[in-house]
């Protein structure tokens, strides 16, 4: 037998039964930590599956009830609302981001007249569901123009705001907008309508999916690189959320998740905001498409998930939103 060869402290002691593990765990997961993203699309009872994202739908307005009954159910906080728009309401201007009959406007005032505030509805402010070039701004000679995107992004703001949105969430990146929108909404009298700010959205090839099920994919000319972030930068991160704290976000958001989860750790330490993390279109399939081939276990799921509570994420969108049952069991 050796001894005085170890040290006094083993910290495999602690780790030694199940129970005692339990009892120093340092981060878990709630349905309180999800936010469920749907994707809507026109026409009646349609559970329509997504090719580049096993697992999920787009569903129609008559579906989508029973989706967000389970929601509530399981305790989720809030949904986040995304179109599938058709291809002949899409235009140059992204005028349909506009119409209060479009499919997210009908969405909102479905959901608030049958829920109420049982559940938070977040909505994306951008254009890139409407416009024929898949951009969230208006574009001239390729150049996406910035304070022109901006009174227009301000009447989707208003709009959503107007239906019943909770909470209006910019992944736009054009400077200066969370403060116009801000100042736009006290105006009008939407004084509590929260904005979630996609503060710090990097230009990322894990966006695929998604743009495959919302309809830009094969529209998308050129890339988003002139106002989403440079994936290299960490630094810049902290000016777009200083910044956007400054022009009145009350939460913010760090995307894509998991290759950023050193972003989210820099902004939790240095402003005591919510942040909120986005496990993106990518990182979900990515997963997904590994279980499915039996290359990883679907205890990864987890395992990512509460990646983000350790890095300090507040709460996660996320694919698995609805599938927390098996996940967190
Ligand atoms: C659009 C938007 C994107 C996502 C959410 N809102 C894609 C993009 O910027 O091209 C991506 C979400 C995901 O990949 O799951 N403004």
């Amino acid at each position: 037998m050796i001894t005085g060869k170890f040290p006094n402290l083993r910290l495999r002691r602690s780790r030694k039964c199940d129970w005692s593990r339990r009892l120093i765990e340092e981060n878990n997961l709630t349905p309180n930590d999800f936010i469920l993203p749907l994707f809507l699309i026109e026409g009646k009872n349609k559970k329509q599956t997504i090719k580049s994202m096993p697992g999920v739908y787009r569903y129609t307005l008559d579906k989508i009830t029973h989706v967000i009954d389970k929601a509530i159910q399981k305790g989720l906080p809030m949904i986040a609302l995304f179109p599938y728009i058709e291809k002949n309401k899409k235009n140059n201007l992204g005028t349909e981001a506009l119409n209060e009959n479009n499919l997210v406007c009908k969405a909102i005032r479905l959901i608030k007249k049958r829920y109420k505030n049982e559940i938070g509805i977040m909505c994306d402010v951008a254009l890139d569901p409407y416009t024929s070039h898949g951009h969230d701004g208006l574009i001239k000679s390729s150049n996406i123009l910035n304070d022109e995107t901006i009174e227009i992004l301000i009447n989707q703001s208003l709009l959503q705001a107007e239906m019943g949105c909770d909470v209006l969430a910019p992944s736009d990146m054009m400077d200066g907008r969370i403060g116009e929108i801000r100042k736009s909404l006290d105006k009008k009298g939407f004084k509590m309508t929260q904005i979630l700010s996609y503060a710090v959205k990097y230009a990322s090839n894990f966006y695929g999916p998604f743009r495959d099920a919302v309809g830009s994919k094969d529209l998308l000319k050129g890339n988003k690189k002139t106002y989403q972030m440079d994936f290299r930068n960490s630094n810049e991160a902290l000016r777009e959320v200083a910044l956007d704290i400054k022009e009145g976000a009350d939460m913010v958001m760090v995307k894509p998740g998991l290759p950023y989860l050193d972003i989210i750790r820099v902004v939790k330490d240095n402003f005591k905001i919510p942040v909120m993390a986005y496990q993106v279109s990518g990182e979900y399939s990515l997963l997904e498409n590994g279980i499915k081939e039996k290359i990883i276990n679907e205890n990864v799921i987890l395992e990512s998930l509460i990646s983000f509570k350790r890095a300090g994420a507040n709460a996660i969108v996320s694919y698995y939103a609805d599938k927390l049952d098996k996940i967190l069991k």
